[in-house]
Order: structure tokens, then sequence, then C-alpha cells
């Protein structure tokens, strides 16, 4: 055991030790203490030097959605040889620490009858799983999204764990717009994202805490870092107030950028200054690590401005990756659904988190890019 989880372990038995002092107490975790520590422990290697996580976690809408632009049918079999086609990358384990499952992929098996999250473990990856049940309108507030899941979820997490997901993931959305976002969006997504969290860490699973601002829109780099701002601050506020044990989760946020349809685009120095000046100001340092979404950047762009924020450095946190489009879009092109392109689509993958795999160390340069057996 590391010192770091020794601490931790040390701090965890103490909260645990708290008496409530009622409304606002001291957060009192309910858990013994060994679960923080395997949950602080899962957290540390899910954030390891030189790796991060692959989200594969693409819902039935979404993946239909990516899928239908290559003209690859959604059936449920395609969905599971595309599955089986990433986690089956030879040496994905040197790059990849985790990666995030959808409910149907946990329950599938390969073609040589391994369960999906077994085939995983043994390539050293960390399973986990996607809980939420997507977004829906925020009744009353136009243009702004809540998102679903909680009824049951204490029991699907309870069937997630035995399944063999150690992490989970909740996704919420924010936009940006005219008179948006709203606090009611903010707070309620944040209320939602809290509860998530601590239900997860009830059942011994590290949260993967996602409150996502969206690329759309033509807004600047300074309105995106005000609404991440307020967003994060409200989000760590409601996961205090739930008491979710902070050293036993994640953080997955997207990186402060200009609006997609912005006149003016900041650049990857831009952006790591203003990211990291962003979340040093909302994310305690007790979280262990803070992983990036890709949100719609193209692969390059997305590997470029993660190597110019993990550069930077002087953070508390462990940094790293969580990508699902920019890990995953050159593999899905290249395999089109046929069986013939599965091996070149593996070394687009594998490429893609070598990569990344050097940004989170700041070792990415364009030089990486002409080393692709897969131009
Ligand atoms: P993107 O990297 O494609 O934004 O997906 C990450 C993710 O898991 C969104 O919830």
């Amino acid at each position: 055991m590391t010192r770091e989880l020794e601490t931790v372990g040390k701090i965890m038995t103490t909260h645990t030790h708290f008496t409530p002092l009622g409304p606002g107490a001291v957060a009192t975790p309910n858990h013994g203490a060994m679960a923080p520590l395997a949950m602080a422990s899962t957290a540390a290697a899910l954030v390891a030097p030189g790796k991060g996580i692959l989200a594969a976690d693409e819902s039935l809408p979404t993946i239909g959605k990516r899928f239908a632009a290559l003209n690859i049918p959604s059936t449920e079999e395609n969905r599971r040889a595309y599955r089986e086609l990433l986690f089956t990358t030879s040496r994905l384990g040197e790059f990849i620490s985790g990666v995030i499952l959808f409910d149907e992929t946990i329950r599938q098996k390969t073609s040589n009858d391994a369960r999906m999250p077994d085939l995983l473990a043994a390539q050293g990856i960390v399973p986990g799983i996607k809980v939420d049940k997507g977004t829906v309108a925020l009744p009353g507030f136009a243009g702004e999204k809540i998102t679903q899941g909680l009824d049951g979820l204490r029991e699907r997490l309870a069937e997630y764990r035995q399944l063999g997901a150690r992490f989970t993931k909740w996704r919420a959305v924010i936009a940006i717009g005219g008179h948006l976002p709203t606090t009611a969006c903010i707070e309620s997504n944040a209320r939602a994202l809290a509860l998530f969290a601590a239900l997860s860490q009830e059942a011994g699973l590290v949260p993967i805490v996602e409150p996502e601002v969206l690329m759309d829109g033509d807004y600047t780099l300074a309105r995106c870092e005000e609404v991440t701002t307020a967003t994060l601050q409200t989000v760590f506020a409601a996961l205090c107030e739930h008491r979710v044990v902070l050293e036993a989760m994640l953080l997955k946020t997207g990186m402060v950028l200009s609006g997609k349809d912005g006149a003016e685009q900041a650049d990857a120095a831009k952006v790591a200054e203003t990211t990291i000046r962003c979340l040093r100001r909302t994310v305690p340092a007790a979280v262990p690590g803070i992983v990036f979404l890709s949100g719609g950047q193209s692969d390059v762009a997305a590997t470029e401005r993660l190597n110019a924020i993990c550069r930077a450095g002087g953070v508390p946190w462990q940094l790293s990756f969580s990508f699902g489009r920019a890990l995953q879009d050159a593999a899905m092109k290249t395999w089109k659904g046929s069986p013939a392109n599965v091996a070149a689509a593996q070394a687009a993958l594998r490429h893609r988190a070598r990569c990344n795999g050097l940004a989170v160390q700041g070792k990415y340069a364009e030089q990486a890019e002409r080393e692709n057996p897969a131009r």
C-alpha cells in the first residue's frame, strides 16, 4: 500500500468516527473503513501515470447515431462485435486504465464466450458502468436538461458490482445560451450528481461525477470559464452536503474552451491556462483525479489541449482523459462494420490511446502522429 493510500485510510477511519451534529455536520460517511480504502485505490488506479479512461458507454440512441453516420446497422450483434474489437486491442492496458461500459455491454460475451468485464480485467483494465438513464427536458426551462436514473439505482448498483463493475459514471449536461444556464438547472443536476455519487460509494463503487458544459454555441472562452466555475462550485457544495468521500471519487469535466461556433478560438496554451485556473478555484485538493471528456473536439485537438493542460502541471490532482469520440472516431471509421477491418481499427485505437497516454505526461508532440501505424 502506498503512503498516500495509508493516509487516506486514516482520514476515512477518522471520518467514520465523527458524531453527526445535525444539519450541516462535518461529512460522516456511512461505510466501514475498508470500502473507502478500496475505492480510493481504484480511483488512484484509474488515473495512474500515463493512463486514462476509454468511454465506450454510448447509449442505444447515441451508438445508433454514430453507426448510422457510417452506414453500420445498429444491431445488438454489431454493437457486441464493435465493443469486442475495442476491448481485445492488444496492449490497450498500457495506456488505458479503465473502460466505461453501457448496460447492454456489461452483460454481453465475446465470440470466445468471455464476459466483457472479465476480458477487460484480463488486460489489467478496470471495468466501469454508465448508470444514468440519459437526459430529459427540465420542465419549465426551455433548452435545459435534467439527467434521470435515480429511481432503483441502489438495486442496479448492487447488480453492476456483481457483474464486475468497480466504478460508475453519471453525466449531467449544462447548455450555454442567451440566458442559460439557469441556477435551477445547475442546482437540480448537482443534487442528482451528489445522490448518484453517495449511492455509488455506499455500494463500494467509485463515482465519476460528470457535469458537462456543452461546446455548442458561439460563446467566448471567458463565458465558458464563468459557467464551468459556477457549475463546479455548485456540484462540490452538493457533494459535500451529501457526505460524498472526496478521496474516493473522480471528477469528469470538459476543458474550458471557446464555444464551437465562436469567432475566436482560444489556442491550446490559453485553454490550458484558463482550464487550470478554473479547476484550482473550484475542485478540492482531496479529489484524487480529474479526467477530461472530449465533447466533440477533433481527436488531435483534444490530445493537443490535454497535453498543454498536463504539461502546465503544478496542480494537486492527477489529470487524465476519459474520452469517447476522441479515442474511438478513427477506429470506428476504419472498422465500418467489416470483420476484414478489425486489425486496422484496433491499430487506430491503440495509436490514439498511445498519443493520449503521452499527453497526460505532457510528452505528446506532432511527431507522435507520424508514428501512427494506421496511416
Ligand atoms: P466524449 O469524449 O465523446 O465527449 O464522451 C465522453 C463521455 O463519456 C461523455 O459522457
